[in-house]
């Protein structure tokens, strides 16, 4: 790969997925994009890269997807579904006691295990039985939302982060791998979406979780986004972000929530006008709206 190749490639990644390569890793960029090479059928990065100049979108988008960073796991860091459990859902339990609804985003959720532990949590409350709760999973990635939408996990996926209870009552074993229950998989809806783009059409929620994709967004891109997701969220909402993640010094449009760390709720002085869509339409029918 020339270094006309590499910066070719980091312009379009930066536009089209916020991704944000610094001038050193060719590296990573070579491990993640041979294998999509020999698939086309192509001797290296650098005839790929012709390729991809030659304005081919379906290719494009496979160098995009290649280039994301897909690691999860179930109940990953713990914390942040120990406030959701003990703080957070108390607290909007009898704050939407009489409309009994609650809406989540996972807004980069990956193969599904960050949704999913969501789903299994909420079912496992029992003030929440009789509740209308949604939860919409997106990403930028169709073949994650894929597995996702499978709901199929292998031995591997369900023995990190997964409580063993959990596995017994909500997955079917079959052979090497581990099937999600129809009902679980059910609460969790799937919308292939890039946070670059407008994300108004989704509606309002109560509960956010942005979590382990903008630490690869520079700041301004980071603020952008923070910017936008305040307009998606109750001003008694939520938003959780990764472990390595925090809104200081990059956004003053949401601030840390009181004794929950890793949590974060609008900056009601600094918030952004709410989103057009109502929080208590369903997404079925904000896409039907439109
Ligand atoms: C490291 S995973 C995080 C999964 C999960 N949130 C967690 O913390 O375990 C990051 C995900 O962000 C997605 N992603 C990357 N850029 C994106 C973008 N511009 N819009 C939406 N999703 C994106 C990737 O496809 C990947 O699945």
């Amino acid at each position: 790969m020339t270094p006309s190749d590499y910066e070719y490639l980091r312009k379009l990644l930066k536009e089209r997925s916020g991704l944000d390569l610094s001038a050193d890793k060719q590296y990573l960029v070579e491990s993640r994009l041979a294998p999509l090479a020999r698939k086309a059928g192509l001797p290296g990065i650098a005839e790929l890269v012709q390729k991809m100049r030659g304005h081919t979108e379906a290719l494009t988008s496979e160098v995009v997807e290649a280039m994301t960073t897909n690691e999860t796991f179930f109940f990953r860091d713990k914390i942040p579904f120990d406030h959701l459990r003990d703080g957070i859902l108390p607290a909007l339990i009898q704050a939407r006691a009489a409309r009994r609804t609650l809406r989540f985003w996972c807004a980069a959720s990956s193969t599904g295990q960050e949704p999913y532990s969501i789903a299994m949590l909420l079912k496992e409350m029992p003030a929440l039985s009789g509740w209308r709760t949604e939860i919409v999973a997106t990403d930028l990635s169709q073949a994650v939302l894929e597995k996702s939408r499978s709901g199929v996990f292998s031995q591997f996926e369900v023995q990190r982060g997964l409580p063993i209870h959990m596995l017994v009552k909500y997955f079917k074993q079959d052979g090497e791998l581990w099937q999600l229950n129809a009902d679980i998989r059910a609460m969790v809806q799937h919308r292939q979406l890039n946070l670059l783009q407008d994300l108004s059409h989704l509606g309002t929620f109560d509960v956010i979780f942005c979590r382990n994709v903008l630490i690869y967004f520079d700041q301004e891109t980071k603020a952008a986004i923070f910017e936008r997701i305040s307009r998606m969220i109750e001003p008694d909402g939520a938003l959780a972000l990764g472990a390595a993640e925090s809104v200081v010094g990059i956004t003053n449009t949401f601030k840390p929530y009181p004794d929950r760390r890793g949590m974060y709720c609008p900056n009601i002085a600094r918030a952004a006008p709410r989103g057009a869509a109502s929080s208590a339409m369903p997404l079925k029918l904000v896409a039907a709206a439109r």
